[in-house]
């Protein structure tokens, strides 16, 4: 990376800039930016769950009435959104939880994917041995381990407080019975029975009637869903990975060419892990380690920009966002250099979230004046935002922090045929060619490349924030990439800019991810005067639709009142308290 020389030419990203702008904020019931209105702030003296699905979230929000912790309420909670959000909700993907206890400990616990025996780094090139972007995102081989079942079963039995069965069977009952489809699903799953269900017509038929799309108000009834979600109530982890429903997984792969066989099924474990800590401010940031990057990068930008007097200049001044984005670049180079799954990558984590190593970056940072980066080594692909994120705090305090995910919106877009849930396409988040690195977003080093057994590199963020060891906030967001810059400015606005966690969300976003080499804004993001200045220190800016959808609690320091906010990027969100 060096500073701008104008001479420069660009033209090399300008392709991967294109994909980037591939966003599609209609095709997951996402809100356009020009129609972002303010949300509403959910008050409540007790408990709050924020999540994408107001019916989950009410879901989530009765367990905690019901004496559950918050721990409880996740699981319900992500149950239920695998019924009434499937763009992203799961049991078919994977995802991460940090869980702060109410006596100030934290963990973390992994449920991320994991690739299949069979896996091997040059398992997605076609017979002629060239790369092929079809098998890496768009097919069977493209399928993870699924981690979601694994993962709420380790959290509820090391943390959780309620009958197992009380917090699956919310989702059974929705599944069963049926919920009146909601705005932003009608809209969503309209586009996705004429996009990536088509091919698969076990889809269609679990989220259309007969192939018309539902409309809002009519009730979704998903019978194989339900059939599934109730082994999992009964027999636990057992219900998903042995037995039925791994037959019908296993079957389904053996079928299409995927690789996940029943053994592989019964073997995937969910791992508990120590969070990434850091601090800022006198603030602690408690976040998700390898095989995510997101703590990582997090506390790396949050170390880099703690050394600059970033009020100064205000919230939407281009020395604001000079600076943040300069931090983005650095993290999101080490990202790439570095991080994969730890148990068969070594990363120097220490160094790089330490505020030694955070002042020697701010050196190389020159004011007024954008660095650029070069694709020497490596290089990345971008994602689109179809994950979740939610945030729960219960009565005692304990927080929970998930975001899981599918990778793609309704991941590979395939039903399980029997089974009624969708499978992801997540070992697309591993390296696609083994030493194959190249500006239109392929890369090819080995710390993320698929081997048997292993999990791909993650962003996905899930965060609480504490102040002097009490609770401050819950936050996250979906977005691939995006995540860890949308979670650092919803930080940032509360901490540097002493906005209140509604004002936090709604605030535009930017990112900046080291390659592709642009800035990219929400719409209407900054000011004119703003965006001139930028261009003249030499960012080139895209503009972008929406930046992830952060539904996030913040707890009132005098009160003690959790405050939850439902990012209104999302058209079915909603905060629950009691
Ligand atoms: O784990 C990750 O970082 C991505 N699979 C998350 C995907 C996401 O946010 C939505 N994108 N496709």
């Amino acid at each position: 990376m060096r500073q701008l020389n104008s001479s420069i030419p660009r033209a090399a990203f300008m392709a991967a800039m294109l994909v980037a702008t591939a966003c599609t904020p209609f095709g997951s019931g996402k809100v356009p930016a020009g129609e972002l209105v303010a949300g509403p702030t959910v008050s409540a003296p007790r408990g709050m769950v924020v999540s994408a699905s107001a019916i989950a979230s009410a879901v989530g929000r009765d367990v905690l009435a019901s004496g559950g912790n918050a721990v409880d309420a996740a699981i319900a909670t992500g149950f239920a959104l695998a019924v009434t959000y499937p763009v992203a909700g799961n049991i078919g993907g994977g995802g991460f939880m940090v869980i702060r206890l109410p006596d100030g400990r934290a963990t973390t616990i992994d449920f991320r994917e994991m690739a299949p025996q069979a896996a091997t780094p040059t398992m997605f090139l076609d017979s002629a041995g060239n790369y092929s972007a079809t098998i890496h995102h768009d097919s069977y081989r493209s399928v993870g381990v699924p981690g979601t079942v694994a993962g709420f079963e380790l959290a509820h039995r090391k943390y959780g407080n309620a009958k197992w069965s009380r917090l699956v069977d919310p989702a059974v009952r929705l599944a069963g019975s049926g919920f009146a489809v909601t705005p932003g699903l009608a809209q969503s799953l309209a586009g996705a029975i004429d996009g990536s269900f088509k091919a698969y017509p076990a889809s269609i038929a679990a989220y259309s009637r007969s192939g018309r799309p539902y409309a809002e108000g009519d009730t979704l009834r998903q019978p194989d869903l339900a059939r599934a979600l109730t082994r999992v109530r009964d027999d636990g982890r057992d219900g998903f990975y042995t037995g039925t429903t791994a037959r019908l997984i296993a079957e389904d792969m053996r079928r299409n060419g995927g690789l996940i066989t029943e053994a592989d099924l019964a073997r995937y474990e969910a791992k508990e892990r120590a969070p990434i800590t850091g601090t800022y401010r006198g603030y602690e940031v408690i976040s998700m380690p390898p095989p995510s990057s997101g703590g990582i990068a997090l506390v790396e930008m949050l170390n880099i920009l703690e050394g600059f007097p970033l009020q100064v200049n205000g919230h939407d001044s281009p020395r604001y966002v000079h600076l943040v984005t300069e931090a983005m670049r650095r993290a999101f180079v080490d990202r790439a250099r570095y991080l994969g799954d730890p148990e068969f990558t070594t990363a120097p984590v220490e160094k790089l979230t330490s505020k030694a190593y955070a002042a020697a970056q701010r050196r190389t940072i020159f004011p007024g004046r954008a660095s650029i980066s070069m694709p020497t080594d490596v290089a990345q692909r971008v994602e689109s935002d179809q994950t979740t994120h939610y945030s729960v705090v219960d009565a005692d305090g304990m927080a929970v922090s998930v975001t899981y995910t599918l990778e793609n919106g309704y991941g590979l877009g395939a039903v399980v045929p029997g089974g009624g849930f969708l499978l992801n396409n997540e070992l697309g988040d591993f390296n696609g060619k083994p030493g194959v690195t190249d500006t239109t977003g392929l890369i090819g080093t080995d710390a993320n490349l698929a081997r048997p057994g292993k999990r791909m590199l993650s962003s996905m963020t899930p965060t609480i924030v504490t102040q002097q060891g009490k609770l401050f906030a819950v936050v996250g967001s979906p977005g691939g990439r995006t995540i860890i810059n949308t979670v650092l400015q919803v930080i940032l606005n509360q901490v540097e800019f002493n906005m209140g966690i509604r004002e936090a969300v709604d605030a535009k976003r930017f990112h900046h991810q080291w390659l592709p080499d642009r800035l990219f804004i929400e719409q209407n993001g900054l000011p004119q005067g703003t965006i001139d200045t930028l261009k003249l220190a030499g960012y080139p800016i895209t503009w972008i639709g929406v930046q992830g959808t952060a539904h996030s609690i913040r707890v009132d320091p005098q009160t003690g009142a959790r405050q939850g906010a439902a990012d209104t990027r999302d058209r079915d969100a909603g905060a629950a308290g009691y």
